[in-house]
């Protein structure tokens, strides 16, 4: 087991290349199960969560090469269409295959991924649009059963918007009969994305990026030539915030600027300057950083991954401010690690109440699930001192050479083993 140690509290200078995002590459793989031909995709990244994926997909029957610039996916025959616990529970997005197995072959056993650390996040969205357009849909033995002859386009109004419930949705809908509605669909970049790809291997989809998703079916779907993936918005806007965080100066270079303004304002509304241009994003730190509210919000508000990111960031800020997570129930599992750093919150329901200004000081912590493990390496990076993060494998499931990149940016940062 690795940890990552940090001896804090330098400024920091330099630029960061974002890498391709992970919750895009996600789908996009899993969509790659919708045809028997190749499709070439580039800008992967290299993560334990694409790792999970190429496992899961190879079970199912995908021979996948991945070269130094792209990863070819092609699924000939689907061999198994049975997504097994072991592979599933390591990674809840395994989730995406059913839409895509269901269309492609009539039948998916897919194992019900389990609660996490940040709350229930049933998939019942899912399996209710699915059997609306026909499908016959059991649980059992912590499986999802479901079954069809061929699924049949409908209107689906999603009850709450969901991002991998819209793609799973929207994957399946490209081979259904006739026509399908998403209303209330999720609008993130991650959903624009995946419709581009599919609209390459010839599906029929328009409305991508509105709350209102039309696709009308075809037989079948071709191969692809080359489709880039979109940069990460997340690992984007945690090295700005770490920029203002720092009161440093941090470039994040190959991004997309939209897809992160809802984090650009509010850093702006913090004192830090951001100067945006085409595909790069300079953020330099001001020497006081204003308290500045935020509430979490489905795309484009201000994203849930990046609600950890900005409490690290609001430990130093001159005063006090609300931090209100409305996606999901219990993202607040990096409270009680910052507060070790000796960070003031108070959880009152669904917002955390931050009283900013006091120092970090360096102590043990631990990860507890992806968004947490940035947050502290943010703190750990602002503490006094020599901090010690442990459970450092929820950081390598979605971000890339992040110790690395820190070190080029000129902290004192390494990986290490633990030694018991
Ligand atoms: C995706 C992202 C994740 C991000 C989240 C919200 C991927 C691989 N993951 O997760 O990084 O934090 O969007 O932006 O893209 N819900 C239900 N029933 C369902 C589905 C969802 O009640 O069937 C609820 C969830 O519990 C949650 C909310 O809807 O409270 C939003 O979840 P959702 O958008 O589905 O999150 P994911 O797609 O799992």
């Amino acid at each position: 087991m690795e940890k990552i140690v940090v001896d804090g509290g330098r400024p920091l200078k330099g630029s960061v290349k974002i890498s391709g995002a992970k919750n895009s590459a996600l789908p996009i793989l899993a969509a790659t199960l919708l045809t028997a031909e190749p499709v070439t995709l580039k800008n992967i990244p290299h993560l334990a969560d694409i790792e999970s994926l190429y496992k899961l997909l190879n079970h199912l029957g995908t021979a996948i090469k991945v070269g130094k610039k792209s990863v070819v996916c092609e699924t000939r025959k689907i061999k198994s269409h049975e997504a097994p616990y072991d592979l599933v529970r390591k990674m809840r997005a395994s989730i995406l295959v059913l839409g895509p197995l269901l269309a492609r072959c009539g039948k998916a056993r897919v194992s019900l991924p389990g609660g996490c650390a940040i709350g229930a996040r049933p998939v019942n969205l899912h399996l209710q649009a699915l059997e609306k357009m026909g499908a016959t849909i059991q649980i059992e033995n912590g499986y999802i059963d479901a079954v069809c002859s061929q699924l049949k386009g409908t209107t689906i109004i999603f009850e709450t918007v969901t991002v991998t419930g819209t793609e799973n949705i929207m994957m399946a809908a490209t081979l259904a009969k006739g026509q399908t509605i998403l209303k209330n669909a999720a609008r993130e970049p991650e959903i624009s994305d995946l419709a581009d790809l599919l609209i390459k291997m010839g599906a029929k989809i328009s409305g991508q990026g509105t709350d209102e998703i039309i696709i009308d079916g075809v037989s079948a779907l071709t191969g692809v030539k080359e489709h880039i993936v979109i940069p990460d918005r997340i690992e984007a806007a945690t090295y700005m915030i770490a920029g203002a965080m720092l009161k440093s100066e941090i470039t994040v270079t190959d991004v997309i600027p939209d897809h992160v303004q809802a984090v650009t304002e509010k850093l702006r509304e913090c004192g830090a300057r951001v100067e945006v241009k085409e595909s790069e994003i300079k953020v330099t730190g001001p020497q006081k950083i204003k308290p500045v509210d935020i509430k979490t919000m489905p795309y484009p508000g201000f994203p849930t991954d990046c609600q950890a990111q900005w409490m690290a960031l609001m430990t130093q800020a001159q005063g006090s401010c609300a931090i209100t997570e409305n996606i999901f129930e219990n993202r607040f599992m990096h409270v009680p690690e910052l507060m070790r750093l000796g960070a003031d919150i108070r959880i009152e329901g669904a917002t955390c109440l931050v009283r900013g200004g006091g120092e970090l000081v360096a102590a043990p912590i631990m990860a507890s699930d992806l968004r947490a493990s940035a947050c502290l390496v943010l703190a750990a990076l602002a503490s006094k001192g020599v901090t010690e993060l442990h459970r450092v494998y929820h950081i390598d499931r979605g971000y890339q050479d992040i110790v690395a990149n820190f070190k080029k940016l000129g902290a004192k940062i390494k990986r290490a083993q633990v030694k018991y």
